[in-house]
């Protein structure tokens, strides 16, 4: 091992073995795959593990829906995720399952040293309990009023509406969201871990710059909150690991996930000579060790793994690298609007290393929520990939191809200019080393406009009309190539694809990090072909529009219910009913009945097809104010997509009036 050789072992959050892969987890496996691939091409010895988390309430009921057993759901899901993944040139060097003989020996080992060191206690609890479904429900099972603002039909732990948190006991008129009945309160004993022990080695721990300043200041938030002791225990049934010394109890999905990274790695070492578990999560470990994950799972990462890992006699991680959420074209994914994308729907479409570009011109070190917006993607990728950096290339190697038998010339024509480029080399890699990734994007950017200009300015295309100047098309697009080659080292870790068929073309060999700072000279490329060709946006509007289909076959269209003879208060709630300005009304081409109104409920806008032609010239409607049902689900027919309904009274046809508040109401008001 060389002296700089550092030992590294990186993890991704383990995605729920109950659902696809979408393009939001992708946001978190590519940047930490990009960054893996770079240590890694830097010549460090980096280990990336990760595993499917397949405990809890939600897959065992999955499972139970689909009529087969959870060890078979995680399975398929297992092996449906690891081909998402490597489509996506996610190179894991292990995949493992939370579900595995390691992960249960560890978790055990781990809970037994907790217990024996007293950081354990027990308690009766009262717990939402179903009846019909004899089972305790999780807090997220229990759906009701909220205590502090009576919003209606809100989770057992918190209310959307106002942002008030609370345990499900507390709501109003609470009911199971398995069987629709009012849960019994039921007692049972649950194990605590007692956080509050660690409360010394925490503040130590984050206060040591291993989070992001934006993060840390959240932790200062639940510092200040005070550290409550954690339930690790939940009752069966359960789909999870029972607890040794407590039959009927099993250990609660979140303290034997974060175990699921040892297990995976545990399970590596076995197949590999050259790792040993204790020397990256022993106590004294030398060997560096990070979590990538979302913003939402700060809490489990940065106080209750930190200091379980301390009471259980592991090291601690060097650092907890969170990362924000995705939105497509500025809003959170919707699968109405075709903008709740899988990584399959995706790869059907598009080439995965589009998207590893995109988010990594995107995507900086804190928790800030990164936007793909489809045209800028479009665009973005277009222009920098094929435009800018393929370009370099193919302008270049037609002439070493076909005039000069694939021959590089024997020195560089600029080796000032070439030396511009490997000097920027160690600065691109802190960008990357600091997960700085649309920074490093940037810079590389910059040169291969450089490495175009210098093209352009000497102009091979001309210059090989004469005779003369043969030598000089040579040893420009020797130098054109030179500076393509470093470009495409530094995009290795983002690119692993194009860069491997650029290796191949230019007949260079595996590139690590420092090889491209010395040219290829006097040596004989290989024929050139495409790296990369352009987005086409017609397949960006087919993989959105497929998005959509996905949700038309995933729900039946049922016939409409006919009108109840009574409802609860709670259903009525349920509905949102807005004040709307129509904004626009127009005529629809081909529709017999339907006017297309554009609503604007304060700030948002809404397509809505309503059947109000015979009653009203759409010209008459601009401006008004009306009621219209918000939350309504989006409905797919056949001139678009209807976001909502208007109220309207009235026998049909011409005689139907649409309901008009007063002016003076605002857009968006909500009706009570
Ligand atoms: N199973 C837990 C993690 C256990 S780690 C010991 C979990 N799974 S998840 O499938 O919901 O999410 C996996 C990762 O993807 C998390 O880090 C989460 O933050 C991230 N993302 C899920 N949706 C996301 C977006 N829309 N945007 C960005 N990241 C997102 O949490
Ligand atoms: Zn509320």
């Amino acid at each position: 091992m060389s002296e700089h050789e550092r030992n590294i072992l990186v993890t991704s959050a383990l995605p729920y073995a109950n659902g696809d892969l979408h393009l939001g987890h992708m946001v978190e496996y590519l940047q930490t795959d990009i960054w893996v691939r770079f240590q890694k091409m830097r010549g460090h010895r980096c280990i990336f593990v990760c595993a499917t988390d397949t405990h809890g309430t939600p897959i065992m009921l999955r499972a139970q829906k689909e009529g087969i057993a959870p060890e078979d759901l995680i399975a398929r899901v297992g092996e449906v995720m690891s081909k998402d993944f490597s489509d996506f040139l996610v190179d894991f060097d292990n995949f493992h399952s939370t579900h595995s003989q390691e992960n249960r020996e560890l978790v055990e080992t781990m809970y037994l040293r907790l217990r024996d060191a007293g950081h354990i206690r027990s308690e009766v609890i009262k717990q939402a309990f179903d009846e019909q479904e004899n089972m305790f429900l999780p807090d997220r099972f229990v759906r009701g009023e909220c205590p502090r603002c009576g919003a209606a039909d809100q989770y057992g732990d918190s209310c959307e509406s106002c942002g008030a948190t609370y345990s499900p006991g507390d709501l109003k008129n609470p009911v199971s969201v398995l069987s629709g009945t009012p849960p019994s309160e039921r007692e049972s004993e649950h194990f605590f871990f007692r956080l509050g022990d660690f409360e010394e080695m925490l503040r130590e721990w984050v206060s040591s710059g291993r989070l992001h300043e934006s993060v840390s200041r959240k932790l200062e938030e639940w510092f200040d909150a005070g550290l409550k002791d954690w339930d690790i225990s939940r009752d069966a049934p359960y789909f999870g690991f029972e607890i040794p010394d407590q039959p009927g109890k099993y250990f609660y999905v979140w303290l034997d996930a974060p175990v699921g990274y040892q297990a995976s790695f545990l399970n590596l070492c076995k197949r590999r000579d050259d790792l040993d578990f204790d020397e990256f999560w022993g106590r004294d470990s030398k060997a560096e060790l990070y979590h990538f994950i979302g913003k939402d799972i700060v809490y489990f990462h940065s106080l209750f793994w930190p200091a379980v890992l301390t009471g259980a006699n592991y090291r601690t991680p060097t650092a907890v690298f969170a990362h924000g959420f995705l939105t497509v074209n500025g809003q959170k994914m919707s699968k109405s609007r075709g903008t709740f994308i899988t990584a399959r729907t995706y790869l059907d479409h598009l080439d995965p290393e589009y998207l590893r570009y995109y988010y990594a011109s995107k995507l900086g070190a804190g928790i800030d929520d990164i936007d793909l917006n489809l045209e800028d993607f479009t665009a973005r990728v277009n222009s920098d990939l094929v435009g800018k950096l393929v370009n370099i290339a193919s302008r270049c190697a037609g002439f070493i191809s076909k005039r000069f038998d694939g021959q590089l010339s024997d020195e560089l024509m600029d080796p000032a200019l070439f030396a511009e480029f490997t000097q920027a080399s160690e600065g691109i890699a802190q960008a990357y080393e600091s997960r700085e990734f649309a920074r490093a994007m940037r810079e590389i950017m910059a040169l291969a406009d450089k490495a175009n200009q210098f093209i352009d300015t000497h102009k091979p295309w001309v210059m090989a009309k004469d005779p003369e100047q043969l030598h000089a098309v040579q040893a420009v697009c020797t130098q054109g190539l030179n500076m393509f080659r470093v470009l495409m080292g530094f995009l290795k870790p983002v690119l692993p694809g194009i860069a491997q068929r650029a290796e191949e073309f230019l007949a260079t060999g595996d590139m690590n990090w420092d090889s491209v700072s010395s040219p290829l000279l006097g040596t004989k490329i290989e024929t050139f072909k495409p790296l990369a060709v352009r987005v086409d946006p017609q397949s960006v509007n087919a993989m959105v529009d497929a998005s959509r289909e996905d949700l038309k076959t995933s729900e039946k269209t049922k016939p409409m219910d006919p009108i109840a003879d009574e409802i609860d208060i709670n259903t009525f709630a349920s509905v949102d009913l807005r004040v709307a300005r129509i904004v626009n009304a127009q005529q629809v081409e081909g529709a017999e009945k339907l006017l297309q109104l554009t609503l604007d409920i304060g700030g948002e806008t809404r397509n809505v097809f309503a059947g109000i032609k015979a009653a009203y010239d759409p010209e008459t409607l601009i401006g008004r104010l009306t009621v219209m049902v918000a939350n309504l689900k989006p409905r797919k027919m056949r001139f678009g997509l209807s976001e909502g309904m208007v109220l309207a009274a009235g026998p049909g046809g011409a005689d139907i009036f649409i309901l008009s508040p007063d002016e003076g109401a605002e857009p968006g008001m909500r009706i009570k």
